[in-house]
């Protein structure tokens, strides 16, 4: 078992910068996921814990021990890619064989591993057959179990879900979070999806522009966003944003068509920015129909319906103030008409208020 730790990591491509100096610790038996949008440097940072690209400046370790000039195989890890790479022409016996019997291990314990292998993924019935004889969702198991048989200490994972379909992809990101749980091995898991984050990971870290933005528990993330970019980036519907003045000493914030009261905990800080622009988020949810019931102070105000989205539970009311665009959720059976005007409340304690500049959040 085993930590991973980077420190002060960079990486260059000739005079391209894709990761800027970064720091990230994986606790031992962690699954930690690494989101951002495509491009971001992601993969590059997963090979470079892989040893698969090389670091151009900063440390690597994993178990304490400094991994930098270390070869892939000997790193003690094991990785999982979006194309699962089998080989065509082998049984599912033999692909889960391979990567061990080019080490050497011995006959009957590689017989040993992959039955167990097998058995945890549900694959010995499958055995006999040849990758193209699988579904898109068994050829991945199998991708995974070539990565199990190895007994890593750390799995890497590259987007490994991407290939397959909405459903199948909601079943397979259950199994491997609780494959991670059942072999208690570090995890290290790399995505796009805000949603596979958020569901997946013991933490996130969200990467944008080869920096790391906030590393938390998804629920620290998802109410303590650290800027704008976090905070647009994870949850669905996105969080609202408006711009608005601070006013009344720091009590207040003006917007285009609103003057919100400022949170109780944001006053303090706001009081020294009075006058000064701020971003202020608010979360659909925290935007109800009035007469809901809501908690703590809120703000009244009315939307003009530009578009309503029926999703089976609810509904997502696209409106606008002052042609600034608000989402929230509404009760399905009774949704408004485009064109029409809804009066709503804001819970303004949940109010999330940033920086105009630095686009970073400001206490509270
Ligand atoms: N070998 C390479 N040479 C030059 N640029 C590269 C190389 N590999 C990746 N990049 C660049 O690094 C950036 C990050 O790529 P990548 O790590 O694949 O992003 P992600 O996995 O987040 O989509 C991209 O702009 C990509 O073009
Ligand atoms: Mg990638």
């Amino acid at each position: 078992m085993a930590d991973v730790k980077l420190r002060d990591v960079a990486k260059r491509f000739g005079d391209v910068t894709v990761i800027e100096q970064l720091d990230l610790d994986v606790q031992d038996r962690e699954f930690m996921v690494l989101v951002g949008p495509s491009g971001c440097g992601k993969s590059t940072l997963l090979r470079m814990v892989a040893g698969l690209e090389e670091v151009t400046s900063g440390t690597i370790s994993i178990g304490g021990r400094t991994v930098n000039d270390v070869p892939p195989k000997d790193r003690d890890i094991a990785m999982v890619f979006q194309s699962y790479a089998l080989y065509p022409h082998m049984s599912v016996r033999e692909n889960l064989a391979f990567g061990l019997k080019i080490r050497g291990t011995p006959r009957p314990e590689i017989d040993r591993l992959v039955e167990e292998a097998a058995r945890i993924l549900g694959l010995r019935e499958l055995l006999a057959r040849r990758p193209k004889e699988l579904s898109g969702g068994q050829r991945q198991r199998v991708a995974l179990g070539r990565a199990i048989v190895r007994k890593p200490s750390v799995f890497l994972f590259d987007e490994p879900l991407s290939n397959l379909d909405a459903k199948l992809r909601v079943q397979m990101r259950a199994e491997i979070k609780k494959l991670q749980h059942r072999l208690q091995v570090t995890a290290i898991y790399v995505t796009h999806d805000q949603v596979e984050a958020m569901t997946m990971g013991h933490r996130i870290a969200i990467l944008h522009q080869g920096r790391l933005q906030q590393v938390g528990t998804p629920l620290d993330v998802y109410e303590r966003p650290a800027n704008v970019f976090v905070a647009n980036f994870i949850g669905t519907p996105p969080m609202n944003f408006l711009r608005a003045t601070v006013s009344d000493g720091g009590a207040a914030l003006a917007a285009p068509g609103v003057t919100l009261p400022a949170p109780a905990a944001a006053r303090q800080a706001l009081a020294s920015r009075a006058g000064r622009p701020v971003i202020v988020g608010v979360r659909p949810e925290h935007v109800l129909e009035a007469g809901r019931a809501t908690r703590g102070a809120t703000a009244s105000l009315r939307l003009g319906i530009d578009l309503v989205e029926t999703l089976g539970d609810e509904v997502v009311v696209h409106g606008s103030l002052a042609e600034v665009p608000v989402a929230f959720k509404m009760d399905p059976h009774h949704p408004p008409e485009i064109g029409e005007t809804v009066a709503v409340q804001v819970e303004v304690d949940r109010l999330h208020l940033f920086d105009a500049e630095t686009e970073t959040r400001i206490a509270g």
